[in-house]
């Protein structure tokens, strides 16, 4: 099927590469010169495991291209996915300028009855202002319809080529069909394509989201208060995640979720709740929690160090997780923010995003090309994203660097009694401190 892509961001660029490696003719089309110019030569705009061969193959074989001719690039396709960002309005609520400034150039450019596919994510609604705005500019059929997107940055390739499930909003059996055969390379093994009414695919995607967000912030304050009593957040959630009921996925207490999808996509269906007069207390609360379990590794440090002004703290992990390079919304971008504030000379280190993290950090804090370097006469060491590479370093030569045996860690990397036993004070989320008396 001939296939473009709108929107060559982390969304936008899996879908357009995974669509062209299962045979269709793909063309991404983006309004950011650089970035199309970079991807003209396989230059990849973003850190994501297993993105970059795939593009590579795919340019090579002919299947895939990239312009900065979004006009262009709808006039020659059958299917058309809309994958521009929806970053939150002032109030809240999805801003939907780019996906607009989208329908109305897929309007101009209906050469054909073709399908256009909400890929990005969009409140309920969206699909019908996407329609009205085409037909402003056409009087050629169309069919529109919703097809959110779950992958999770840092193993989205495998998300889209085996999906837990594939949601698709339609009020057209040709879009169904048209959906139904672009999918069927990827739901062989029998996860299910869930074809809905067009709302309901909308707001799926919210209320997947929003329960991801309730779960963190639920075992975040479990976490905290199992610090309260003596109890060990690891055995609770043991304890609670064998019951079938609950399931294991998604219960590890952190630093507080951060990324470009969960902060942004509670806040906006807080603010669809509101214009319906629905209230959502919950999802306000997790609001809340998660704001102030993004304090938590500051919180820990000065309850250890006292005043924190001409401390040196080392980071390690920019990345709102592991496995990408992104940074929006990543607590440790708020804890090193803190830690400035409160007048602590910072050392970061991240395998991935110490680019990005540039962006907003620029010379305000020294950048550590090893995890090592970070280290080097540091007070206190903060862990903030789960990257492989700091689960199993060498302890005693973090001993030796850091001027005080003292580590927070956002991601309960290690065993506290083994840290106790190495001579580390060794604070964790939700579990017993590790001391050297211990
Ligand atoms: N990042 C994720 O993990 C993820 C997962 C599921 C869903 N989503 C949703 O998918 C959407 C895209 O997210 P993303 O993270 O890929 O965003 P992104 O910011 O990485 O990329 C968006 C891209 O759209 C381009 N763009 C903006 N306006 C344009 C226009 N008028 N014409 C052409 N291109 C334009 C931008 O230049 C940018 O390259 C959002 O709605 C997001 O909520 C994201």
């Amino acid at each position: 099927m001939r296939v473009a892509v709108v929107g060559t961001g982390y969304v936008g660029l899996v879908v357009g590469a995974c669509l062209a490696e299962t045979g269709n003719d793909v063309v991404c089309a983006d309004v950011d010169a650089e970035k199309i110019k970079g991807l003209q030569k396989s230059k990849l705009p973003i850190y994501e495991p297993g993105l970059e061969p795939i593009v590579v193959r795919n340019q090579r074989e002919g299947r895939l291209a990239f312009t900065t001719d979004v006009g262009a690039a709808v006039e020659r396709a059958e299917v058309v996915f809309i994958a521009v960002g929806t970053p939150p309005d002032e109030d809240g609520s999805a801003d939907l300028k780019h996906v607009l400034a989208v329908a109305t150039t897929i309007g101009k450019h209906m050469n054909d009855t073709k399908v256009i596919v909400t890929k990005s994510t969009v409140p309920v609604g969206t699909a019908q202002k996407v329609r009205a705005q085409i037909a402003k500019e056409t009087t050629t059929p169309f069919h529109v319809c919703s097809n959110p997107e779950f992958l999770k940055e840092g193993a989205a390739i495998e998300d889209f080529m085996k999906p837990d499930r594939v949601v698709v909003g339609v009020d057209s059996p040709e879009a169904a069909r048209v959906i139904e055969e672009l999918y069927a390379p990827f739901v062989r093994t029998g996860n299910p394509l869930i074809v809905m009414d067009i709302s309901s695919a909308e707001l799926t995607k919210y209320a997947a989201n929003a329960m991801l967000a309730t779960r963190i912030s639920f075992m975040n304050q479990i976490a905290r208060l199992c610090e309260a009593v003596g109890a060990d957040v690891t055995q609770v959630r043991r304890g609670i995640g064998s019951d079938r009921r609950i399931g294991q996925a998604f219960l590890f207490p952190g630093p507080g979720y951060g990324g470009s999808c969960f902060p942004k996509d509670v806040k906006a269906l807080i603010r669809t709740a509101d214009e319906q007069n629905v209230p959502a207390d919950i999802l306000t609360a997790v609001e809340t929690a998660n704001a102030r379990q993004k304090e938590v590794l500051f919180e820990k440090l000065e309850k250890h160090l006292g005043e924190l002004k001409d401390r040196t703290i080392a980071v390690w992990g920019l990345a709102f997780k592991a496995e990408t390079d992104d940074v929006r919304e990543s607590p440790a971008l708020v804890l090193v923010e803190e830690l400035l504030a409160a007048g602590a000379r910072v050392q970061v280190h991240d395998p991935a995003a110490m680019d990005t993290a540039a962006h907003q950090l620029g010379t305000r804090v020294a950048y550590a090309e090893h995890a090592f370097d970070a280290l080097s006469n540091a007070d206190a060491l903060a862990i903030v994203t789960e990257w492989l590479e700091y689960r199993n370093p060498d302890f005693t030569k973090m001993r030796q660097l850091l001027k005080r045996p003292l580590i927070v860690d956002g991601r309960n990397l290690y065993d506290p009694q083994k840290l106790g036993r190495l001579g580390f004070t060794y604070d964790s989320i939700g579990r017993p401190l590790g001391c050297a008396s211990s």
